[in-house]
């Protein structure tokens, strides 16, 4: 719903801006007019342009102010304080002053072929009935730019006040020259210097443009190399919960020539089982199920890669090889809070590791839960291609079944065609389960946008959520689970007397078909509503609840906008306003409390995932979760929520935080978790083998 209303709105404020540039031209070519007639049809124009103009500005006022607005101030902020204002003070000019004056000057008497008094024309030509109508055209303009350029955001919103002012006070000087030179002999201009007019101002308008678009483009260059380290702009986590004085305390701390490198921050314990494994990467032909054949960049020849099962408390040796993938790889842990050392974060927590070279990642597996593993060198493009698989921790010794299912589409952007994936199922798939059996099926959403599975057949369970397992989950029936990209749901039921099926909520897809006998479909049937993890379970004692004390809260608004993005244009969604390498850290120190707050203000999903950590939802939209303690890891933030998060500063390092749509975080949507004097002896760039996204 947002994000339609926040299109419609840019779109009719793009349709605006021509009709109120013309009902400012006509207006302003009142004065010309040299008989009754002329003078009366310009009118006409002007007043029908500026009715035109109207409706999609009233449109717009009203949009802000009713359903955009009701989405309340922290998400409408400087747009409640900057655009609505400026359109509505706008507007009522025109209504009040401009209209009327066009109104009375269309139907002033006389014959057609006589001249125009002068006292008619001075009227004409009165900044009250002209420079209302023009101040449209330069609010509409101003908004044209907030809306699809640069949302207003903090206090630099009121610079767009100033030039309001500005443009207002210019025209109102213009407009009363214009009028007092009429009548006077000099008054007028000859036809030929009002072309040379126009002519250098157009000239004028194109350099500007022009060159502001060079230069964004130039200035929007990544640097050949960047470190995560940063570069002196921190931030150290403002905002209600944090005493100012406090805040500005911290000013001094963040890199410490004696800090600790990340290289450093390995597995301590390395005694107990010992899971070993090996992922080779590698480009093969894939098959999927129907036989259409991928070629695919593949673990061990397979996309996705092997599923591996460990037991949790065992420690998890996986020794990555890059047979032939050019850019290099790495292995992340999506979900899994290993030591920073092992988080395979190309260019901050490693270089990616070239063909023809191995690494060793190591950690234990303290969690129990369902997560998985891709490539964090080039992710957009390399998880895309196929270099990502499950990651699975048992609690115990598994009783029943226990399926992971990894949902993807190939076929999108970097592979041609289209197939919507369970594993490498593209069709029906079925699976034999004797009735009574209980079965848990942990679903992974690959892909860059949420998609919703459902269940049909059996009543369910959603048992945890990006690997955490909820407390009392109650028996749910046939609803739509929206899953975030890169998160989880683990569902669980008893297998029936008759077939269950997973499947896409709406049409289309995959199925996985389980039945005692092999044979058979569950009914179609229509979902019942969407699964709501908010108050979905019963809850529990959390770590954090309305009376913690935060040491530290960082606000992230995201905000859609169109830009360049290292030279070429791009819709890019910023972070405070800033992209990637240019959002600063934000800083942490070991032991403390955070808070986090996500404003999406743009006009898509963006599943906000922090490395290293899981942190638990507090409130949605302002709204406390009521239900079990909900832990994220990939958390969705639609367009027009609002979510706090907290977090235990609990696992040092470096840590990569950013929308994972992968695509969005490639555009620069993606900044760094750092804690006080952790260094990375690694940077990112054209210059480096490492580009994370
Ligand atoms: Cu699954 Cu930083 O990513
Ligand atoms: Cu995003």
């Amino acid at each position: 719903m947002f994000a339609a209303l926040y299109w419609i709105n840019a779109v009719l404020t793009l349709a605006a801006l021509p009709l109120w540039l013309l009902a400012g031209q006509l207006t302003g070519r009142l004065r010309k007019a040299r008989t009754l007639g002329r003078l009366r049809r310009t009118s006409w124009a002007a007043l029908t342009a500026t009715l035109l103009a109207l409706l999609p500005t009233a449109t717009t006022a009203a949009l802000i102010g009713g359903a955009l607005g009701s989405y309340g101030t922290v998400v409408m902020a400087d747009r409640l304080y900057v655009q609505f204002p400026m359109i509505l003070a706008a507007l009522a000019v025109v209504l009040v002053k401009g209209l009327p004056g066009l109104w009375r000057t269309a139907r002033v008497g006389g014959d057609a072929a006589e001249p125009v008094p002068v006292e008619r024309a001075r009227a004409a030509a009165g900044p009250w009935l002209v420079v209302p109508v023009q101040i449209n055209a330069v609010v509409t303009a101003i908004s044209l730019y907030l809306w699809w350029i640069s949302p207003p955001l903090g206090r630099s919103a009121m610079v767009w006040w100033a030039v309001l002012l500005v443009a207002a006070l210019a025209l109102v000087v213009r407009q009363r020259r214009r009028r007092d030179a009429l009548g006077s002999e000099s008054g007028g201009v000859t036809r030929l210097v009002s072309v040379m007019r126009i002519a250098a101002a157009s000239v004028v308008v194109l350099v500007v443009v022009g060159g502001g678009l060079v230069w964004s483009a130039e200035r929007s260059r990544l640097p050949e190399r960047h470190s995560a380290n940063g570069h002196g702009d921190y931030d150290l986590g403002g905002g209600p919960d944090v005493p100012r004085a406090a805040a500005g305390h911290q000013h001094a701390v963040p890199v410490a020539a004696s800090g600790r490198s990340v290289d450093s921050l390995t597995e301590r314990d390395l005694s107990g089982p010992v899971r070993r494994f090996t992922l080779t990467a590698r480009t093969a032909r894939i098959r999927l199920d129907s036989g259409r054949t991928i070629d695919a960049w593949t673990f061990n020849g397979s996309s996705p890669g092997p599923e591996l099962r460990v037991r949790q408390g065992d420690l998890v040796e996986v020794t990555l090889v890059n047979a032939d993938i050019e850019a290099g790889v790495t292995l992340h842990w999506h979900g899994y809070d290993v030591p920073n050392a092992a988080d395979g974060a190309a260019g901050v927590t490693q270089n990616a590791v070239a063909p023809g070279h191995r690494m060793k990642y190591r950690f234990r597996a303290k969690d129990a839960g369902s997560y998985w593993y891709h490539s964090h060198q080039q992710s957009a493009e390399q998880v895309q291609r196929g270099l990502y698989g499950a990651l699975i921790v048992e609690p115990g010794p598994v009783k029943g079944a226990d399926i992971a299912v990894l949902y993807r589409e190939w076929g999108t952007d970097a592979v041609a065609g289209g197939a919507r994936v369970f594993g490498t199922s593209d069709g029906l798939r079925r699976q034999r389960i004797s009735p009574g059996t209980p079965v848990r099926l942990r679903l992974v959403n690959t892909v860059n946008d949420p998609v919703d599975l459902t269940l049909a057949g059996s009543p369910f369970r959603v048992a945890a959520i990006d690997g955490g397992e909820l407390h009392g989950p109650g028996e749910i029936r046939g609803k739509a689970l929206p899953m975030a990209a890169g998160g989880r749901y683990d569902l669980t039921f008893t297998m029936p007397a008759h077939p269950v099926e997973l499947r896409r909520a709406d049409t289309g897809g995959p199925a996985l078909v389980l039945s005692p006998d092999g044979r058979g479909r569950a009914p179609a049937q229509a979902t019942n509503g969407t699964f709501d993890p908010a108050s979905y379970g019963t809850p529990t004692a959390t770590p954090f609840g309305p009376g913690t004390r935060y040491d530290r809260h960082f606000t992230l608004n995201i905000d859609s906008s169109f830009g360049f993005f290292d030279g070429r244009p791009a819709l890019r969604y910023r972070i405070n306003g800033r992209v990637f390498p240019d959002i600063p850290n934000m800083v942490v120190r070991e032991g403390e409390t955070i808070k986090m707050t996500f404003v999406n203000r743009s006009d898509a999903d963006h599943p906000m995932h922090l490395h290293g950590h899981h942190v638990q939802v507090l409130t949605r939209n302002g709204k406390r979760v009521t239900g079990a303690s909900w832990r994220a890891d990939s958390l969705n933030v639609a367009p027009g929520e609002t979510y706090d998060v907290a977090f235990k500063a609990d696992n040092p390092g470096l840590w990569m935080d950013h929308c994972h749509n992968l695509f969005h975080a490639k555009v620069g949507m993606m900044l760094h978790l750092a804690y006080a004097g952790v260094t990375t002896p690694y940077d990112s760039g054209t210059a480096t083998p490492n580009q994370p996204e």
